[in-house]
């Protein structure tokens, strides 16, 4: 196919994995308007994204829950397909705020739904998350396993999952893939783009390479009694440069029209326990990590991992990326930008 002939509106751009698959698409040959309320990333990504690329493309600062800008941007571009990264990700928030996360996840993809409707454009890959399937009876999931969610996070993606599926199976003229994620780490090679947590990291890898650049003491391990196999919480990090190709692999197929189940696990099919990262990014960056351990964090289990067969087979896409990677590339992003996009 001939992505030069497509425009992606990509929605939350601005951030981690909006901003590395933004790179994708353009090195791909496809035009992007991408929109950011920059409630959670940077301005300054945007100008990171055209270095890397060489490319410019259009970037709106506004909100998708705002249906008259929605309209607006439907109606100056000829928009192909949607990408929609933008919403709340913080479980822990979810918890303390409930309605800003039903808020935000839920009227903001009906807000982008009703616009896309109305503009005729029918063609969606949306962010769901591994969270769906909170804690399953054996920690392998495919597409099939029972869903779950654990908290107030995972069920706004349980709900958008819902939505969607009725709106496919009703309306037929709907394609669109839920990307289910399981847990994407590490940074574009260049080091010129990556995670940038503001406040104090949630996520294990922003939280280790804090460390290791002195910002931050020790990493705390919630837990070392799981029944895994040395007791630390076992998860399938993927790469965000592979979970990138992931969503150039799933809507090439969408634009090419070819069936595809509306919901595909992106992972590797591995999972690393906490110690395992630690030792892995110690080797990647020659930096000692430090840690304590402490009670296990509420909500969490202690393993999981995806099934990638049905993503291997029908988006003809499997990730290229190890943990080792994963690690050298974060620390690398980590090193040349102590402090994330801020000056
Ligand atoms: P992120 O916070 O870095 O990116 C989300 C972006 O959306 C941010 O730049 C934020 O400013 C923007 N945004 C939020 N609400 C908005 C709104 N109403 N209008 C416009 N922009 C808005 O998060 P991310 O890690 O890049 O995650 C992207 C998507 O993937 C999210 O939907 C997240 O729930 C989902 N996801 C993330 C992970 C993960 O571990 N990072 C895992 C599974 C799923
Ligand atoms: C990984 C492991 C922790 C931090 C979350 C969301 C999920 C998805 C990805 C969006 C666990 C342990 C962590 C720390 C630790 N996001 N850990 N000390 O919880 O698997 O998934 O991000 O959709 O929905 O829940 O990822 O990186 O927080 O934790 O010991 O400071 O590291 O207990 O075993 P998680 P994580």
């Amino acid at each position: 196919m001939n992505s030069s002939n497509y425009k992606i509106l990509v929605t939350g751009g601005a951030g981690y994995i909006g901003s590395h698959t933004s790179v994708k698409l353009l090195e791909e040959g496809f035009s992007i308007v991408s929109i950011d309320n920059l409630s959670n990333s940077s301005i300054n990504v945007l100008n990171r994204i055209k270095e890397l690329t060489n490319m410019n493309f259009d970037f709106i600062e506004g909100d998708i829950r705002d249906k008259r800008l929605l309209r607006k941007i439907f109606k100056q571009h000829k928009i192909d397909a949607v990408i929609h990264f933008a919403g709340l990700k913080a479980v822990g928030e979810s918890e303390k705020k409930p309605l800003n996360y039903y808020e935000n996840n839920i009227n903001g993809s009906i807000a982008l739904l009703n616009e896309m409707d109305y503009a005729n454009v029918n063609c969606l890959v949306f962010s769901s998350s591994a969270t769906v399937y909170g804690e399953p009876s054996i920690p392998k999931c495919n597409e099939d396993t029972e869903l779950s969610p654990r908290n107030i996070y995972g069920q706004t993606k349980l709900i958008v999952e819902n939505i969607l599926t009725s709106l496919k199976q009703i309306q037929p003229k709907w394609k669109i893939v839920n990307l289910r994620y399981f847990n994407p780490i590490g940074a574009h090679p260049s080091g010129l783009i990556g995670e940038d947590p503001s406040g104090e990291p949630n996520n294990l890898m922003p939280y280790i390479s804090q460390v290791a650049i002195g910002k931050r003491d020790k990493l705390f391990i919630f837990g070392d009694d799981y029944n895994t196999t040395d007791g630390s919480g076992k998860r399938d990090y993927i790469h965000i440069q592979d979970l990138a190709d992931g969503h150039i692999a799933a809507l090439k197929k969408l634009l090419q029209g070819s069936p595809l189940k509306i919901n595909i696990n992106l992972g590797t099919g591995k999972s690393y326990s906490v110690f395992e990262v630690i030792n892995a990014f110690e080797k990647a960056s020659s930096k000692r990590i430090p840690f304590e351990i402490i009670e296990r964090r509420k909500g969490d289990i202690a393993e999981i991992y995806a099934d990638i067969s049905y993503a291997n087979k029908n988006l003809g896409w499997s990730p290229k990326f190890d943990i080792n990677d994963m690690c050298k590339d974060a620390w690398r992003w980590q090193s040349k930008n102590p402090n994330g996009y801020s000056k």
